[in-house]
């Protein structure tokens, strides 16, 4: 359902760009492959469409604008905000992750309100649905109407990758 999803939104981008419509991939279970999915998307959508796509993790963008208060930063604090705010598409990885204070839900808000108004097409991966994230609920109910929540398989590839790797070294080890 998840490849389906994201072979058809890359298929149907340009009508789905005019109404600023992205996707939201969760699940709970860690691993099941949310962060590959939406890079492979990002991908697509800048080969097929030659699209400016930008990809952060959350918690990453967030903390490159907390260093941005320093006097001392090269960016400035209003330059990586609108960045974040103009792209035409922004891909926001590991949402809910990160520690939230006041000043988190200041700046997503922000971006996210100023992506839905415009509109342009935000792509996110958690491990929570939208209702559940930790944000200011206005936050979430932005992230609600600009994206598509698709709940992905609640099974760990990683760890599935995990254990053929382990049982092929043990085998190595114990026939060697
Ligand atoms: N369709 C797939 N085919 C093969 N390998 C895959 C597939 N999807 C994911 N993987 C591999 O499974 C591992 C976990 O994938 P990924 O990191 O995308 O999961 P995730 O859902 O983002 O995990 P987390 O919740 O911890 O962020 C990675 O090593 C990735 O390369
Ligand atoms: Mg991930």
């Amino acid at each position: 359902m998840c490849k389906k999803a994201a072979e058809q939104y890359v298929k149907r981008f340009k009508e789905l760009k005019i109404k600023g419509q992205g996707l939201y991939f969760y699940s709970k279970v860690a691993g099941s492959g949310k962060t590959m999915l939406i890079s492979a998307i990002g991908n697509e959508l800048i080969k097929k469409y030659k699209a400016r796509v930008k990809f952060a993790t959350a918690g990453d963008l967030l903390d490159a604008i907390r260093k941005t208060y320093n006097p001392n930063s090269e960016i400035k604090t209003h330059e990586l905000i609108d960045a974040a705010k103009e792209v035409e598409v922004l891909i926001l990885d590991d949402m809910g992750q990160q520690s939230v204070k006041k000043d988190t839900n200041d700046q997503l808000f922000k971006i996210l309100n100023s992506r839905m108004d415009k509109p342009v097409v935000t792509i996110f991966s958690s491990n929570c649905k939208i209702e559940d994230l930790p944000y200011d609920y206005r936050i979430n109910s932005r992230i609600k109407d600009m994206a598509v929540p698709i709940h992905a398989p609640e099974e760990s590839v990683r760890e599935n990758l995990t254990d053929k790797k382990n049982k092929k070294i043990l085998t190595e080890l114990l026939t060697g």
